[in-house]
């Protein structure tokens, strides 16, 4: 299969696990391996194509750790079940590469890895917003190209974000995290837009105004916008924290953009798609003050034309997770998928602290599609206590 498939782990294990990647750190090839698992390791480092994919999964395979690179549609899910697949674990928080509806009426699982990422994201996504606003990235471009000659009044004068409103589209856990940091570090009021009221983070930015107040600051403010164009319209930030799907793609076009203030910021650190990148690029050029700071690409790895020569672009390959930390805590969670469903223990739901420990709890940690193949919930009683998670290395 064009030596797509480098590794074998745990030769005879009873069940075969395909690995498309390698993944970082090797907690999750004890876990397998300890599960009965051969594990077997695609090498490389771009992904597979759809014929090596059909390659790795050959006529017998029990579970697959997945790149949200690949494309499991139809097609690939029926070849994973025919093989006797049972589990496709993807190794990221984010499934819009799978086809989940598919994969049920086939009686996949399939994981994901929540609650791991949340802050490593949100941090990237901070610091994006921050690029965007400060210009980091053509300070470091004139240095590089020896145009600095000194300190200058009016040298790539920036935003300032400290108590301006910043919009989060969408307050699951990244969004709120991003939300929690730049509310609580630089004090900007939030509007936020979801379809359901976040009271958690409601409840925190109240509580945080009430401290401010108590200090003799002036407090800061949370509010659900009702739609997107009245969030729009009054940020000065906006960043993209949404699941990928057909009601969201494209949700940022041409009309949203003419929405933005001349001077925001539009932060995209969650899926490509959810931008039509072409009408970016085009705002972009249009409205030199307005500025792009994004994670994640429309046609991934591919750039829309001219996007990358705008001054008024940053743009980073898709690091929103990238740490070694964070990297090797999804690669246990989607191992502990694999091995929770392998092995017909129940899932879990909530915090995924647990899994990272060395004595994991019997469950498999996070199933998106746990309800509609009626797999059994692990009861909260029957749950250990969260154990401490190490800081990164
Ligand atoms: C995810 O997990 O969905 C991210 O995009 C990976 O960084």
């Amino acid at each position: 299969m064009s030596g797509a498939l480098c590794e074998t782990h745990h030769p005879d294990g009873r069940f075969r696990v395909v690995a498309t990647k390698p993944l970082p750190g090797t907690r999750w090839l004890e876990l397998l391996g300890d599960a009965d698992c051969r594990v077997e390791v695609c090498g490389g480092q771009r992904p597979l194509t759809r014929e090596e994919i059909v390659a790795a999964v050959g006529a017998r395979c029990d579970g697959v750790l997945a790149q949200l690179t690949e494309r499991w549609d139809a097609e690939l899910l029926e070849g994973l079940a025919t093989a006797g697949g049972r589990v496709l674990a993807n190794y990221a928080v984010g499934y819009d590469n799978v086809d989940v509806a598919r994969a049920t009426a086939l009686g996949v699982a399939v994981g994901n890895t929540p609650g791991i990422l949340t802050e490593t994201t949100a941090e990237l996504a901070v610091a994006l917003t921050f690029a965007a606003a400060r210009r980091v990235v053509e300070g470091q471009r004139l240095l590089g190209e020896g145009r600095f000659t000194g300190w200058l009044p009016s040298l790539l004068l920036g935003k300032r974000l400290w108590r301006k409103t910043l919009g989060v589209v969408g307050a699951g856990r990244i969004g709120a995290a991003y939300a929690r940091m730049l509310v609580e570090g630089h004090k900007m009021d939030l509007v936020y837009l979801d379809l359901q009221a976040s009271e958690e983070l409601e409840a925190f930015v109240a509580a945080y105004g009430a401290f401010l107040e108590s200090r003799g600051e002036a407090p800061v403010s949370c509010r659900r916008a009702a739609t997107l164009d009245e969030l729009l319209e009054s940020a000065d930030v906006v960043s993209l924290h949404l699941a990928l799907d057909d009601s969201t793609r494209h949700l940022i076009d041409a009309a949203r953009l003419a929405r933005m203030k001349d001077e925001a910021i539009l932060v995209n650190s969650a899926r490509g798609p959810l931008v039509d990148e072409d009408a970016l690029v085009a705002h972009c050029r249009r409205h030199p003050s307005f500025s792009a700071a994004l994670d994640v690409f429309e046609r991934e790895p591919e750039l829309a034309p001219g996007l990358l020569d705008l001054p008024n672009v940053v743009a980073v390959p898709h690091l929103g997770s990238a740490t070694g930390w964070t990297r090797r805590g999804m690669a246990t969670l989607a191992a502990a998928n694999v091995v929770g469903v392998l092995s017909g223990w129940p899932v879990w739901s909530g915090d995924v602290g647990p899994f990272l420990g060395s004595d994991p709890p019997r469950a498999a940690p996070s199933i998106v599609n746990a309800a509609a193949l009626c797999l059994p919930a692990l009861a909260a009683a029957q749950r250990p206590r969260d154990e401490a998670v190490s800081s990164d290395a």
